[in-house]
Order: structure tokens, then C-alpha cells, then sequence
């Protein structure tokens, strides 16, 4: 995607490697929508940090970190005489950076598929996996417009773009290229509490000039009982076989909501998300993140320029956090893959 940094305008994706450093780069977006800056992870350790601290998010896009990083450790561990053990480490490590996202452990596997399996090798393979994923998202924006029609009202939550998908998006690639095909509509999109992705997706639509409104995650219901949302279309974390998805904490709501409003209720994936070695959401492992999360409000200084974060509970509180929920198969109504619209029934088929 185009971006602006430094003042000057760059085509860059998600997360890459420096060819000069062997470091993984990526775009930081815990400093969006204020800054747009360049985070440089030296090492495998930094990137695994990088995806623990949601420097890089979105399902698809902590994939190709975590396979560039299994290649910046191949390359440190290269001369080593542990080099078998030190490799398993690093692929521990990078795997359990985040553990709801199935790319995570798909981009690690992709690595650890190279044959030959050599420093070179190994990052031309990371390369083509997040290419292969930025293609898939071309073509998912491909199909996933025909659902969208002039006037529409539709739905979005958590972050589907360009960032969380190495290029072009998931869900919001059908809204972003609909735009670019000269149909106007209007997008209304969940803040998606705690980490507010809402924020980068109001960002990304306005770098396209798409017109949108940002509303609380609470008051999708209110705006479907009015009958002011035509369209649901959110990403996924992980589609386990039976189609069952994990997906921002939040989706099961909406996925109700939806049903009983009688609105189509759309998930946008790369083939990377899907895992049919899991049987149904009931297996999936849900992240629980930190109760700061909840409690404390972080990157004030990219606004105010002064303290980097607030409290806005007392410290007695308690909080839960999942990260995450999963929404049965029964309540979607089809799965934009770069494959076509498919039903639960075909993912098997189409996606492994
Ligand atoms: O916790 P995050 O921000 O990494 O969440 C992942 C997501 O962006 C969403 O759940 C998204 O819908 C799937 S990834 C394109």
C-alpha cells in the first residue's frame, strides 16, 4: 500500500526483510493513525516481540512475520553446531508469540518445508508466503465487490486492511477495490475494544476516501434494529474444518445480531487462516491478553506529546480479556476466499 514516511510517499506492505541487515521490517502500528513509522526487528527474538506486542497484527500478517523470523534465526543459527536445537527454539518461540492465529504456526511450517534448506532458500520462501498472502487478498477484494452495491450500509469490526494482511486486505479489500470500481456506499466501523483496530481501519478507508463513521462496538444493534445495515463483513483469526471461526472478541455478537436482523453476515480469509486439522471452534485456543489492555489507555503521547498512557479504573477493578471468540458456522453466511463465496461444506475442498 502507499504509504507516507518521512514525508515521502513509499509502496510498502505489512512487515518485509532487509536484504542489507537481514533484519524483519514492518510498519509499527501501535504508533497509527498518528505516525506512520518503521519498526526494525534485528533478530528473531525482536520479531517475535514485535507480534506479542502487536507492533504487527492481523492474522495473516503476524504469518509472514513469524516466517521471516524462523528465516533471521536460520541465518543466525547457520554456523552453529546446536544449529537443529536452536532452530526448534526459535520456531517455539515465534509460535507462542500468539496462539489464535493458525498463520502463525502455517508461515513457520512453510519455512520449515524449504528444501533445500538453506539461508537463501529460506527467505526467498518467507518472501513467497507473504506474497502469496497479499495475492490471495487481490483476489479476495476481486470477488468479495459483487456483494456490495451502491447505497449500501455495511459493517465492519476489528481491522481487515492492507496491515493485517501483508497488501490489500481481507475484508476490507471487496469494500476498498467496490470504492475504486465507482460504486459509493458507506461503511460503519466497530472501534473494537480493547485495542481499538477500528482506529487503523477508519485510517485505511480514509487513505481511500471511503466514506465511513466509527461507533462504539455496543451499538451495532441499535443501528441493524433501524434497519441502517445492509452487509456484514468481517475477517477471521482461524476457520477450523466444520467452518466455525475465531475471530475479533466482538464477531459472536454481531454474528447473533445479524441472524436475527436477517443480514448477510460475510468472513473474509486467506487461505493461511483456515486450519482443517482443527475440527470446530471448540478446539481452538483463545488468547487471553493483559488486563491493562482494559485498564490502561497507551499511546497518548502520539497525541498529546506527553505521558504514553492513563488509567481509567481505580486499581481494585478486576477484568477479563480474551482476545477473541468464535462464531458456529450456522450464523455465517458464506466465506470470501480467493477461491470464490464458498459454504462451510466446499472450505475443505477449495482451501486447503
Ligand atoms: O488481535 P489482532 O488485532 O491481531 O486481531 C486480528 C484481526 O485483525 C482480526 O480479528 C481480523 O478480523 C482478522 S485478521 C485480518
Amino acid at each position: 500500500m502507499k504509504l507516507k514516511i518521512n514525508g515521502k510517499l513509499q509502496d510498502k506492505p505489512a512487515v518485509w526483510w532487509d536484504k542489507a541487515t537481514n533484519a524483519v521490517q514492518m510498519i509499527d502500528q501501535t504508533k497509527l493513525p498518528f505516525s506512520v513509522e518503521i519498526y526494525t526487528c534485528p533478530t528473531y527474538r525482536e520479531t517475535a516481540f514485535a507480534v506479542k506486542k502487536m507492533i504487527i497484527r492481523g492474522a495473516p500478517s503476524i504469518g509472514a512475520a513469524a516466517a521471516y523470523g524462523l528465516a533471521q534465526a536460520v541465518h543466525e543459527f547457520w554456523e552453529s553446531d546446536s544449529f537443529e536445537d536452536s532452530i526448534k527454539v526459535a520456531y517455539d518461540e515465534l509460535l507462542s508469540a500468539r496462539p489464535t492465529a493458525v498463520d502463525l504456526k502455517n508461515g513457520l511450517d512453510f519455512i520449515r518445508s524449504t528444501d533445500p534448506f538453506t539461508p537463501e532458500n529460506v527467505v526467498a520462501q518467507a518472501s513467497l508466503f507473504a506474497k502469496r498472502t497479499a495475492d490471495q487478498g487481490l483476489k479476495i477484494g476481486q470477488i468479495g465487490k459483487e456483494l456490495i452495491t451502491n447505497n449500501m450500509n455495511i459493517l465492519t469490526h476489528c481491522h481487515t486492511g492492507a496491515l493485517a494482511l501483508v497488501d490489500h486486505g481481507s475484508a476490507l479489500a471487496p469494500i476498498i477495490q467496490a470504492w475504486q470500481d465507482g460504486k459509493r456506499f458507506h461503511v460503519f466501523v466497530d472501534e473494537t475494544r480493547p485495542r481499538f483496530q477500528g482506529r487503523i481501519t477508519a485510517w485505511e478507508l480514509s487513505q481511500y476516501g471511503i466514506d465511513h463513521t466509527v461507533i462504539c462496538d455496543s451499538m451495532s444493534g441499535f443501528f441493524m434494529s433501524r434497519g441502517e445495515i445492509d452487509l456484514v463483513i468481517l475477517g477471521a483469526d482461524r476457520v477450523t474444518r466444520n467452518g466455525d471461526i475465531a475471530n475479533k472478541i466482538g464477531t459472536y455478537n454481531l454474528a447473533i445480531l445479524a441472524q436475527y436482523h436477517n443480514i448477510p453476515f460475510y468472513t473474509a480469509f486467506p487461505t493461511s487462516t483456515f486450519d482443517p486439522s482443527t475440527k470446530s471452534g471448540k478446539d481452538i485456543e483463545i488468547e487471553k491478553r493483559n488486563d491493562s489492555e482494559l485498564k490502561i489507555v497507551e499511546g497518548i503521547s502520539n497525541i498529546q506529546k506527553k505521558s504514553d498512557s492513563i488509567s481509567i479504573f481505580p486499581d481494585f477493578v478486576k477484568f477479563k480479556n480474551p482476545a477473541f471468540d468464535v462464531t458456529p458456522n450456522k450464523l455465517i453466511t458464506g466465506y470470501i476466499t480467493p477461491y470464490g463465496i464458498l459454504t462451510n461444506t466446499q472450505l475443505v475442498t477449495f482451501c486447503q
